[in-house]
């Protein structure tokens, strides 16, 4: 029903596409379930749009019947971007859990919560000298939160860290397959390639695979477009709160939302959720060693640095355009890629309380947030073929920050 309520809009705009002269229309929307009155909702606050029935958006319900008046001052033209998103999904979730954890097949596959956390505790067992885990808290719905941290084998006296989440965005798929991929390689790599052999030896790495473990499982059970994580608070009717808007950055300002119906809701407070309180007390003690931090998201390929939170800059901007800017380079040569850089707030737009502007703030001045493939194309819903180059693509961006940063290069000189 939801697929024949966009469709009667696009068959809509498609008519507008031919037309010669250019009329305005009015739909009649028979709303039948809660998640068609959200989208009617949603559709109906749009400019383009008047409501003439019912009064007000909040009155639609189920078994409303919309009437919505559609303002034409232009043609407007669209070309199908995606057909058949059922068959992409089916594809995306098909042998979740066939192939062996070891093999390289298995890492161009998306895999589900439950077995990501078997991933886990396999990774761990097969590598005892280099992994340990942790439990850094739960999710709302009582998910672990669990963190591996890889260690070389050379003992330094001073050791740094880096961090890397993926997942803060349930529908950003890529992201937890990529932090698999980077664990994977990582442990396969050490003492072959001498970029992982640096960083390894030279710092932890903590990697949590996936920050939002409640709402990446409801993309696999039930609405694979889902953002946020799933908390209740104020509104039953309305769940879940944007986990990167929920850091204590110049929390709910101008680009966040305070509305829970919101995909950008803010929470009730700074770090009123689990998960980032999680993920924040672990950062604030072990602030004294963690100088870089990674935060992975789809999709628009990115490489972005603070502030997202305000126009101005930090001070170590021309550092951090420097890094991300050899980054973006060495993809386009090794891929053929383009990534933009920048810091977020001029390069996508203002969005406070996102994680990588607090780990800013808190003193880790080597804060990135990447947002991998693609531009648009497939989206969320990048087919599992493509998994391999994005995947290579942010690791070679890690990489390349990572050995770059002035601590390091500082710890390394004998
Ligand atoms: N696309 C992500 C979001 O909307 C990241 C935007 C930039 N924000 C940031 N804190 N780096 O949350
Ligand atoms: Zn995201």
């Amino acid at each position: 029903m939801k697929a024949l309520l966009i469709c009667a809009l696009l068959v809509n705009f498609a008519k507008l596409c031919n037309c010669t002269s250019t009329h305005d229309q009015v739909l009649s929307i028979p709303v039948t379930t809660k998640e068609q009155a959200a989208i009617a909702r949603n559709i109906s606050s749009q400019n383009e749009t008047v409501l003439w029935s019912p009064a007000a958006p909040e009155h639609i319900r189920a078994g409303t019947e919309v009437h919505l008046f559609l303002i034409v001052t232009k043609c407007i033209c669209f070309r199908v971007l995606l057909d058949n998103t059922e068959e992409l999904i089916e594809m995306q979730t098909r042998n979740d859990s066939s192939d062996p954890r070891s093999s390289a097949s298995y890492y161009e596959r998306y895999h589900s919560l439950e077995e990501i956390y078997f991933w886990i505790n396999e990774m761990a067992q097969d590598h005892p000298d280099m992994v340990k885990v942790l439990l850094i808290g739960s999710s709302f719905e009582k998910n672990p939160l669990y963190v591996l941290k890889l260690s070389g084998r050379q003992e330094r006296a001073e050791k740094r860290a880096m961090w890397i989440d993926c997942g803060i965005h349930a529908r950003e798929w890529i992201s937890p397959a990529f932090c698999l991929w980077f664990v994977q390689y990582s442990l396969n790599f050490y003492n072959q390639n001498s970029d992982i052999t640096e960083m390894l030896d030279s710092m932890d790495i903590y990697v949590l695979p996936v920050m939002n473990p409640d709402g990446y499982q409801y993309t696999w059970t039930t609405n694979r477009m889902w953002r946020k994580n799933r908390s209740v608070s104020q509104d039953i009717n309305c769940i879940g709160t944007d986990l990167n808007r929920n850091f204590d950055a110049n929390w709910c300002t101008v680009g966040a939302s305070p509305r829970p119906c919101d995909e950008i809701y803010c929470g009730l407070f700074p770090e009123s959720e689990p998960e980032a309180a999680a993920v924040a007390n672990f950062l604030r003690s072990h602030k004294d060693v963690v100088k870089l931090y990674f935060s992975i998201h789809s999709y628009g390929q990115m490489l972005l640095f603070p502030y997202a939170c305000s126009n101005e800059q930090v001070p170590n901007h021309a550092e951090l355009v420097e890094l991300v800017q050899e980054a973006a380079m060495k993809i386009k040569r090794h891929y053929k890629n383009n990534y933009k850089y920048g810091a977020s707030a001029e390069t996508i737009y203002l969005a406070p309380g996102g994680s990588d502007d607090w780990a800013y703030n808190l003193g880790i001045l080597y804060s990135f947030t990447f947002e991998l493939e693609d531009r648009g194309r497939y989206g969320f819903l990048l087919p599992p073929s493509l998994i391999s180059k994005a995947c290579n693509e942010a690791l070679l961006a890690v990489k390349s920050v990572a050995i770059s940063i002035p601590t390091l290069q500082v710890l390394n000189k004998p």
